[in-house]
């Protein structure tokens, strides 16, 4: 098989770059390990930037979570017993977030991909990219049905999250990793309750950290900081109700409980890989770059990242240049060591344990008080969690049309 980009996994990054690349005219062909079911049922992220929201709908993908996803003017942060709303559309003249989940994105982008009759590959698995310092690389797989396949291309987009073997490809000597491993992790439970408040509350508490979320007025998703190694067995439902409702229920007010139909844990690291690129392939998303979950960030930079990256590949084709392409790293590592401050800055000020000394506690609390009731404080969160603006010198005006 020939195509000009081969793309290897269909993730946001992935099914969001073949989309970009469509809608150029350029063709590409998605190679994905998992079935088009696990993908599409997979629960992970749920706050969509509003850079992130204008994109899908410029480019037509929109419509479902317009309808069904929900927008936010703010968060409010919980702390010593009392709630602060950060108001980003006061602070950030305007700007919102959407609880839209990442599945629902998913579903969308791939039947946008299958209705215009683009390719994915599910149910891969073998997967080898070779000659990628060449101007002709390919990608060695072995098909659903045991055969071996291998596709010509004139670039490779690595979107296959951290795991993945596009970041394994790039030389040792040529990349520098630079991680934090956090010692806590996350435990998420879907639920069905009534709605707990009409914004997401971000809640530290001496016992740890807790989140509240929501996906529809009857489905709500929580999370509860917990020991990274800790197992999901367990935890009883009874035994998260009662560590959720120690953390988060205020004078007066109870957290609504109901059935828990969906539970794991995830740990937490911040990761950066830099270079995002070599030869021929371009690391994108996960696959370079992980974020802990608390800044909301992880899908919203995989999707900057492809913005970067469909602009460079564009570019190449139509003016034969890769001014935007040799920049690539560069112009992505920008934004993602913003998002690599700001979620590590969130991750710090919210989560507590053991270890830490009274000193660090006090900073804590103290950092929350500055940034609930300094205006300036605020506004820099805001800028933050809506997210920073989008790269788009090849696209400011079609996507404002389409
Ligand atoms: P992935 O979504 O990981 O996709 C990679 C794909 O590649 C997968 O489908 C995988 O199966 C496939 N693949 C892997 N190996 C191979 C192979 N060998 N061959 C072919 N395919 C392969 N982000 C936000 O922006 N907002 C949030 O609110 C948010 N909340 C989160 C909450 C939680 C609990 C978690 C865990 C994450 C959250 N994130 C959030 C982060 C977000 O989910 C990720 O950053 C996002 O999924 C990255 O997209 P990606 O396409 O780069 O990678
Ligand atoms: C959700 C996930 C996050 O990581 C976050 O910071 C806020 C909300 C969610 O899944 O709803």
């Amino acid at each position: 098989m020939r195509t000009q980009v081969g793309i290897i996994g269909a993730g946001p990054a992935g099914l969001m770059l073949s989309h970009l690349l469509h809608l150029q005219g350029i063709e590409s062909i998605i190679i994905e390990s998992r079935s088009r079911q696990e993908i599409e049922g997979t629960i992970r992220a749920g706050v969509l930037e509003q850079g992130t929201v204008d994109l899908l709908n410029a480019t037509g993908v929109g419509e479902r979570m317009m309808r069904e996803g929900h927008v936010h003017e703010g968060i409010e942060l919980q702390f010593n017993g009392n709630r602060h709303r950060i108001d980003f559309a006061e602070l950030t003249g305007g700007k919102q977030i959407m609880v839209y989940p990442q599945h629902e994105v998913i579903k969308d982008l791939v039947a946008a991909r299958l209705k215009a009759n683009g390719t994915i590959f599910f149910n891969v698995s073998d997967v080898k990219l070779v000659n990628i310092e060449s101007a002709q690389p390919t990608i060695e797989y072995t098909n659903e049905f045991g055969e071996p396949q291998v596709i010509e291309c004139d670039f490779i987009a690595g979107c296959d999250g951290f795991h993945g073997p596009s970041r394994q490809s790039i030389p040792k000597s040529k990349r520098v990793e630079k991680q934090q491993i956090y010692p806590f992790g996350w435990l998420g439970i879907i639920a069905e309750t009534p709605q707990v408040n009409p914004e997401l509350i971000y809640a530290h508490h001496e016992r740890g950290f807790a989140l509240l979320s929501t996906r529809t007025p009857s489905i709500q998703r929580h999370y509860l900081q917990v020991d990274p190694k800790d197992d999901i067995t367990n935890w009883s439902d009874d035994r998260i109700w009662s560590e959720l409702h120690a953390r988060v229920d205020l004078e007066g007010w109870t957290l609504p409980q109901g059935p828990i139909i969906q539970k794991n844990i995830v740990s937490m690291r911040s990761f950066v890989c830099e270079t995002m690129q070599y030869g021929r392939l371009y690391l994108a998303g996960d696959a370079a770059h992980i974020v802990p979950p608390t800044g909301a960030k992880g899908l919203n930079l995989a999707v900057a990242d492809i913005l970067v990256l469909s602009q460079g590949i564009r570019e190449f084709y139509e003016q034969g240049n890769q001014n935007i392409l040799q920049k690539y790293s560069e112009t992505c590592l920008k934004r993602i060591w913003r998002a690599q401050r700001f979620s590590w800055w969130m991750t710090t000020i919210l989560h507590t344990n053991q270890n830490h000394s009274p000193f660090e506690y006090g900073i804590q609390l103290t950092e929350l008080d500055n940034v609930t009731s300094s205006p300036n404080a605020a506004a820099n969160l805001a800028e933050n969690y809506i997210g920073l603006p989008f790269e788009l010198p090849l696209y400011k005006h079609e996507l404002s049309q389409k």
